[in-house]
């Protein structure tokens, strides 16, 4: 497939914009949609959304020739390919929510043009692509294999993290028709350097979702590990740390306050969901699910036990969160572990303030919408800082000189020499790391983005 192909990504988030811009940067004729007008407005005004593109970034793909538009703005037919990115969310009751991967294959239903390739990119179960998103496209008589082509291929970018963008990182591909995997293929190598083929759509759609159960559950063991640790007296992050010496057959994953973003909390239930379909239970997925879910509800039982200490309750106490993106130096906010940590703390009568250097409003699980405050108002005011999420932008030493009760969840007191009884660890209990000591284990750099608790 030559570059002078026209692309259209439906689907401008964290995962349809950098595709977008990257096939810009590759050369090929894009056009972006998306059905948000606000979304539109901001790309249009060279104003990026995501912290993995920079306006600079944007500008120089507009003035390239990208164009961006809602779905009436944009001439679909006239495209050869079309990526379809939009989100896959799940129900309340943890089913999976195809509305709007439906609702974008209705929308190109209605301007499908013989020749063309579609490619859905959503992460979804295995028989998407093949069943409900075909059944659509093919609503007005064209037919999937003959009249057009279909193919799956997973993202795999993990934002905040720039190295998971790069061209280095290898794409998957499975296409109805072998014909369709090698069309999109053919269209990937422009941006990645290796574009691995598979037998199937569904065969690429259960490649992404194991990739993010295989996470789920690895965050899951450490959690269980940090609780026992707490019991046990241990220094969970010390036993991990230790084990990671091993140069083979591990893989460093650590504790935190629970799971947040697009996939870790929602992918695996795609899973769950579509196994049960043929009689079997993913016992994986639910209990790594039922032990990231209430990670929340043990930061507020730390943040009680810390008070207790002091001879405070919690009820009635001023509670400082520091962090509430979903994970470090990101603004990404989705279904962050401290949206339950806040409520949490509200409902057990604490007030509760936060400090986030990317994020200036944050709403609770119980619908309560806050505006952060100033790191120095944050740390004068309370009696207890929680610390959620670990950014890099937050000033540290200033928090361990000025706090007197920390609790952390993401272990941003290593390496620091602490009052006694000063900091209440997730995974360790009370200590000073001077106390405690690490010697003769390798304790390596901070946890890598790729694999902290509260992970997408
Ligand atoms: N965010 C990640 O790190 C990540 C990584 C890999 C895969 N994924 C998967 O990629 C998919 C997209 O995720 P995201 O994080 O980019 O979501 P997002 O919410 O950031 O962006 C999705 C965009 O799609 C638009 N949209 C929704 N319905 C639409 C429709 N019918 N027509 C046109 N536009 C529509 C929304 O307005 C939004 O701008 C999901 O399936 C997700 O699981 C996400």
């Amino acid at each position: 497939m030559s570059p002078d192909q026209r692309v259209v990504v439906v689907g401008l988030g964290y995962v349809g914009l950098p595709l977008a811009i990257a096939f810009v940067e590759a050369g090929l004729a894009v056009q972006g949609v998306d059905i948000s007008p606000d979304r539109i407005g901001v790309l249009a005004d060279g104003r990026s959304p995501i912290d993995d593109i920079s306006d600079e970034r944007l500008a120089a793909a507009l003035a390239g020739g990208f164009t961006v538009g809602t779905p009436d703005a944009i001439a679909i037919d006239e495209a050869d390919v079309i990526f379809v990115c939009v989100p896959t969310p799940i129900t309340a009751t943890k089913d999976p929510d195809l509305g709007p991967v439906l609702a974008s294959a209705a929308m190109l239903r209605d301007r499908l043009r013989a020749g063309q390739l579609v490619v859905l990119q959503s992460t979804t179960f295995p028989g998407t692509t093949t069943g409900p998103f075909r059944e659509v496209l093919e609503e007005r008589g064209l037919r999937a294999g003959t009249d057009f082509d279909l193919a799956y291929a997973p993202e795999r970018v993990n934002p905040g993290d720039p190295a998971s963008a790069a061209r280095a990182v290898p794409r998957l591909v499975g296409g109805l028709t072998s014909s369709a995997t090698e069309r999109a293929a053919t269209l990937l190598e422009h941006i990645n350097d290796r574009v691995v083929r598979l037998s199937s759509p569904d065969a690429a759609e259960l490649a992404k979702l194991l990739e993010n159960v295989f996470r789920n559950v690895n965050i899951a063991l450490v959690n269980q590990l940090a609780l026992l640790c707490e019991r046990m007296g241990l220094d969970a992050w010390e036993v991990i740390d230790a084990a990671a010496t091993k140069p083979f057959g591990f893989m460093r994953f650590t504790p935190g306050p629970g799971v947040g973003g697009h996939c870790i909390p929602v992918d695996p239930y795609y899973l769950s969901w579509r196994a049960r379909e043929f009689d079997f239970v993913d016992r994986f997925v639910e209990l790594a699910g039922d032990i990231n879910l209430a990670m929340p509800r043990h930061v507020v039982d730390l943040v009680a036990e810390g008070l207790n200490d002091r001879s405070r309750a919690l009820k009635g106490a001023r509670v400082g969160v520091l962090g509430v993106a979903f994970k470090l130096d990101v603004h990404d906010e989705r279904n962050s572990p401290a949206a339950d940590i806040l409520a949490g703390l509200d409902e057990r009568g604490a007030t509760v303030r936060y400090h986030d250097p990317h994020v200036a409003r944050f709403r609770d699980a119980d619908g309560t919408v806050r505006d952060g405050v100033a790191l120095d108002e944050l740390l004068d005011w309370a009696d207890a800082i929680v610390v959620v999420t670990g950014h890099k932008a937050i000033d540290w030493d200033r928090v361990y000189e000025r706090a007197e009760l920390v609790i952390d969840t993401v272990d941003s007191s290593r390496d620091r020499t602490t009052a006694e009884r000063q900091v209440l660890r997730l995974g360790a209990g009370w200590t000073s790391r001077g106390a405690l000591g690490r010697e003769g284990v390798a304790t390596g750099a901070k946890p890598a983005a790729a694999v902290v608790g509260a992970t997408d």
